[in-house]
């Protein structure tokens, strides 16, 4: 099993180009299963979690090739299955959101239960209840959804009881084949669904207010090839500037989309990191101070992303003064927090929901072991700035989501090395 290995102390500089966004990426190829035409898919991030969709879409029957210039093309003109096995659910709870495509192109699907990282229980009856809506019948027997309809699937209102970004997802995706208008209320406004609206819209989907808590489909009988770009990752951007502002240090990240992190940019500036941005690009620059501690509260988007908590809570570790950190999306994510005491920290769960984050001026090396996908990033911050070499084990939670990350911690000047 791969580790990482750090030595902590280097303040991080220079600059980085931001991969695709995993998690729009994931739609996008789940999108792909409404059309029997060829869809290409550029700036998709070279990560483990692609490679198990893609080996997804190729277990249902979709031809995938990638090119030279690692643009994915994918034609899925006759799928042989309809069913997403266990093996390949379990490890990646988004490839839940091929149940929405597949029902309202085939009529039928049967898709294991998910998996994916253990941060709360993370139930489906949003998306089941909305499919329902849309005229499915659904059961669940031996740990599948058996989804089918007689027909078409017909619009329907759907109104959500919290905002579910995997659950907005598999709604609208479906509502787009539909018979007759859908409209989606309480519905995600995350960046990722504006993107993967425009992607389906590309297709040639009929679909406004994406963004908004309102998203309205007409619904049309057939989708058609496109040619589109994933959206820049806002949670690896935002990983990575946290990471510089912890060390002291400056970064230059290219490629990216500042507009979708708002909140995360003022949150840097409260710790006491100057910010410039122009167009794409965004620069941090600590000035060698110290952050300040600054309280986080996590929350559906415009608010701060529940995927930037550990790793801001792990800057935190190290501020100067004591912060409070609310976690509001998932009931079960400070897995890092005792990971991150092991190396000095002084963090304390407040009723399940909230960690107290003590300041402390320094930490000190220790073995730790990632807990889950953006958990594990919280790790790597810790020990850059720890004192001494920190062995960071089971990082295959990071790779997951992180492309090349010891080459890009490299570049910017952090001693990391992969050991097996
Ligand atoms: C997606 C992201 C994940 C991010 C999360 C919240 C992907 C691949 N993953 O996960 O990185 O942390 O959004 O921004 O895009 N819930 C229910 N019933 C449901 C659906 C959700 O109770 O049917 C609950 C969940 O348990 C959770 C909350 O709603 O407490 C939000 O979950 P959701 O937005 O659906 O997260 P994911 O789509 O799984």
């Amino acid at each position: 099993m791969d580790k990482l290995l750090i030595t902590g102390g280097q303040r991080l500089s220079g600059s980085l180009r931001i991969s695709g966004a995993k998690n729009s990426a994931l739609k996008l190829l789940a999108g792909v299963l409404l059309t029997e035409e060829p869809v290409t898919l550029g700036n998709v991030p070279h990560l483990h979690d692609v490679t198990t969709m893609i080996e997804l879409l190729g277990c249902l029957g979709a031809d995938v090739v990638i090119d030279e210039k690692l643009r994915v093309e994918v034609t899925a003109s006759q799928l042989r299955s309809v069913r997403a096995p266990y093996e390949l659910v379990k490890t990646m709870r988004a490839s839940f959101v091929v149940l929405g495509p597949l029902l309202a192109r085939c009529g039928s699907a049967e898709v294991s239960l998910p998996g994916g990282c253990a941060i709360g229980a993370r139930p489906v009856d949003q998306h089941l209840k909305g499919l329902t809506a849309l005229g499915a019948d659904i059961e669940v027997i031996d740990g599948y959804v058996h989804a089918r309809v007689d027909g078409r699937l017909k619009g329907a209102e759907v109104t959500f009881d919290m905002v579910t970004v995997g659950g907005t997802e598999n709604v609208l995706m479906a509502a787009c084949l539909a018979d007759g208008q859908t409209v989606i209320h309480n519905a995600a406004r995350e960046p990722e669904i504006v993107d993967l609206a425009e992607f389906l819209i590309a297709m040639g989907a009929d679909i406004t207010g994406q963004g908004t808590f309102t998203i309205v489909v007409n619904g049309v009988e057939r989708l058609h090839g496109c040619s589109y770009s994933v959206m820049p990752d806002r949670v690896e951007t935002g990983t990575y500037l946290i990471a510089a502002a912890a060390t002291g240090g400056s970064i230059r990240v290219q490629g990216a989309a500042p507009e979708t992190l708002s909140v995360v940019l003022d949150k840097l500036r409260e710790s006491g990191a100057q910010i410039a941005i122009h167009d794409d690009v965004i620069e941090l620059d600590m000035h060698g101070r110290r952050p300040i501690a600054v309280d986080i509260e996590t929350a559906p988007y415009p608010g701060f992303p529940t995927d930037m908590q550990a790793q801001y809570l792990a800057m935190n570790a190290i501020a100067d003064g004591t912060s409070r950190i609310h976690e509001t999306i998932f009931e079960n994510r400070f897995m890092h927090v005792q990971e991150i005491n092991r190396l000095g920290a002084n963090i304390e769960i407040e009723g399940g929901s909230t960690a107290v984050v003590h300041g402390v001026a320094q930490l000190k090396a220790a073995p730790v072991m990632a807990t889950d996908l953006r958990a594990s990033f919280s790790l790597v911050v810790a020990a850059l700035v720890a004192s001494g070499t920190t062995l960071i084990d089971r990082i295959y939670h990071i790779d997951r989501g992180y492309e090349t990350i010891e080459e890009k911690l490299q570049l910017l000047g952090a001693d990391v090395r992969r050991v097996r």
